[in-house]
């Protein structure tokens, strides 16, 4: 097992690459079969999820295009549960399938806010991907269409996710210690 050290906290792996990579390609299966014919538009969440839509992108091969939304709700290891919208969505999305791209749903305060404002620019369909569920976390009733992992509710960095803007580049899962 390894260990890493991010400012003042020690984290352990978790959930590594190939284990990833594998729940990944079975997620862009499912959408592959649910979403050929509806010419989706991806909205990938940055931060976190650049690397998971980065690893679900190579693995779709239905025509579809990508867009990329910026919020921010976390400070440090905790929600701060204030979303803020850092850069906006752009491009027109009335009657069409749009899958936001996430990296780990908490309490879903990030995605329902984001699904408000979506909703209000008439899309035909919105469905949900996301890396990482914390199911114990949920504070909102959400319908989340496609998951590859639950996990439970302690803090975790790496493949993408952050601790206090440090440890997106590991390409192992990390979870903290104690
Ligand atoms: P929510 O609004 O509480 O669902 O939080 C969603 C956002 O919080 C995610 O997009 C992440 O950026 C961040 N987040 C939640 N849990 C973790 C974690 O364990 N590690 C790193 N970031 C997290």
């Amino acid at each position: 097992m390894d260990t890493i050290q991010i400012k003042d906290k020690r984290f352990t792996t978790f959930i590594p690459e190939e284990k990833i990579l594998t729940e990944v390609a079975r997620v862009a299966d499912e959408i592959n079969r649910d979403l050929s014919g509806s010419d989706p538009l991806f909205v990938s969440v940055l931060n976190g999820s650049f690397m998971f839509t980065a690893d679900l992108m190579k693995r779709l091969d239905i025509p579809c295009e990508i867009s990329f939304v910026k919020l921010a709700s976390y400070e440090g290891t905790s929600t701060t549960g204030r979303v803020k919208e850092l850069v906006g969505l752009n491009d027109d999305i009335s009657g069409r399938t749009v899958v936001i791209v996430e990296d780990i749903v908490d309490t879903g305060l990030t995605m329902q806010r984001l699904l408000e404002t979506l909703r209000a620019k008439n899309p035909k369909d919105i469905r949900i991907a996301t890396l990482l569920v914390k199911p114990d976390k949920l504070q909102v009733d959400l319908k989340i269409d496609y998951v590859a992992m639950n996990i439970p509710n302690d803090f975790i960095v790496g493949y993408g996710l952050d601790y206090d803007g440090y440890g997106r580049n590991f390409r192992d899962i990390y979870i903290v210690e104690d």
